[in-house]
């Protein structure tokens, strides 16, 4: 009988766990039987020792287990979803997923909260009043079958594991572990009853994986698990050198996403990995559509309202996001020099976002939706006195404490 001293104890000195092992920790952490201090510690041992391919597999395998996978069949068009790594001003979600179904495919997006640094789609979906994020399946199929599209949470049914374990990683500092984030993410996807799989690597300061080569390990295995599944699984590397877009926050960055879709205002950066994914989804699906059509005719849009209305949410703030309600206090960082940005430093960024109340330094944090930063330059020139960014903040003092360690985590020269 496995038992989790002695899981700690092997996993700490670097020894590959055993399959009854992983289920156990999994199954016991979820029906509430292991504490959290212990799973904290064996996450912590996963963190610095690994997980080997096997392990890997065998944890994701016991993260879908411990809910339903749907069963989508009656739902006519193909399913298709993508996921990101995690990065610091990432709305893609919010902009592909009404794209896709605009289009006629099933989206039916599992997604997740701010992990660590990075911020969350149901977070930032959230910010506008009244959208729910969590679902029954039976209601969440019904979201599929009327809007081809829904954007739900995990729960007691839909991955609970990746749940209880997203959560727990979150608070801990062990979000940044390989195989810890291979179950997370394609357990959630895997379980959506998929044709085709999008998944978006980002790789740079601001991502969990900063360079190229541990963004590339991160993706093949993450398609061979996909593929292993039976799902056309492919990966993209995109860049998260810098924040993606303008915004970071969950109002925010749910404004920028509105008014791309809305007006086609968007960043070259956000654009870039907006169209980047559907293309490749529609690659992988075998479809040659002029999905450009579909953002300029206003369908994006429009699926995007009806998202939000069919899943609780009050329109008024969509269409009017001016209601959305805003920081108390607006404070600028200017350049204090003329010269290049040469350098941000963007998991610093998502930190400062999350001290700012963006995101959860403990569980249970209540976020808080207003809060974050505009960036008006990122890169290339700038002049001495021009606005780099600006803080979005409810107390004062914290957005100029804010402002100062912003300014370190940015190099001009
Ligand atoms: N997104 C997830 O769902 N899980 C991770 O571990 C990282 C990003």
């Amino acid at each position: 009988m496995p038992n989790l001293k002695e899981i700690i104890e092997r996993k700490k000195r670097g020894e590959p766990l055993t399959d009854d092992e992983i289920a156990y920790v999994v199954r016991g952490y979820v029906g509430g039987e292991i504490p959290d201090y212990q799973v904290a510690a064996l996450l912590m041992a996963i963190y610095f020792r690994g997980m080997d391919e096997h392990e890997t597999f065998t944890l994701t395998c016991e993260f879908i287990k411990s809910g339903v996978t749907l069963e989508l069949d009656d739902i006519p068009g193909l399913k298709v979803d993508k996921h990101s790594t995690g990065g610091v001003g990432d709305k893609v979600s919010l902009i592909v997923a009404p794209w896709l179904a605009s289009m006629g495919l099933v989206v039916p997006m599992i997604s997740g909260r701010g992990l660590g640094h990075t911020g969350g789609t149901l977070d930032k979906l959230e910010s506008i009043p009244g959208v729910r994020t969590d679902f029954t399946v039976e209601e969440f199929k019904q979201l599929l079958r009327d809007h081809r599209v829904a954007i739900v949470g995990q729960t007691d049914d839909i991955v609970p594991a990746d749940r209880k374990f997203y959560e727990l990683r979150d608070i801990t500092s062990t979000v940044d572990s390989l195989p810890l984030m291979v179950a997370s993410i394609m357990s959630k996807k895997l379980v959506e009853d998929l044709d085709v799989l999008v998944l978006d690597v980002k790789c740079g300061t601001g991502a969990f994986m900063k360079t190229r080569n541990a963004a590339e390990q991160l993706a093949s295995l993450l398609v061979k698990v996909g593929q292993s599944y039976g799902v056309k699984t492919d990966a993209v590397i995109t860049n998260m050198d810098v924040p993606l877009g303008r915004c970071v926050g969950n109002t925010l960055e749910v404004k920028e996403a509105i008014e791309f879709m809305r007006d086609g205002k968007m960043e070259e950066d956000l654009k870039h990995v907006v169209i980047t994914i559907i293309e490749r989804v529609l690659e992988l699906a075998g479809m040659e559509l002029d999905y450009w059509w579909y953002l300029e005719s206003g369908a994006v849009y429009e699926k995007f309202v009806e998202l939000v209305a069919a899943q609780g949410g009050d329109t008024s703030y969509v269409e009017d996001t001016g209601k959305l309600r805003p920081a108390n206090h607006v404070v600028e960082l200017r350049a204090w020099e003329t010269g290049n940005i040469l350098s941000m430093d963007t998991e610093r960024i998502g930190w400062l976002a999350n001290h700012l109340g963006a995101g959860r330094f403990k569980k249970g944090d209540k976020i808080n939706h207003a809060v974050g930063f505009v960036f008006w330059h990122k890169t290339g020139d700038i002049h001495r006195g021009d606005v780099i960014a600006e803080i979005h903040a409810d107390d004062r003092e914290l957005a100029e404490w804010v402002r100062d360690e912003l300014r370190k985590a940015i190099r001009i020269g």
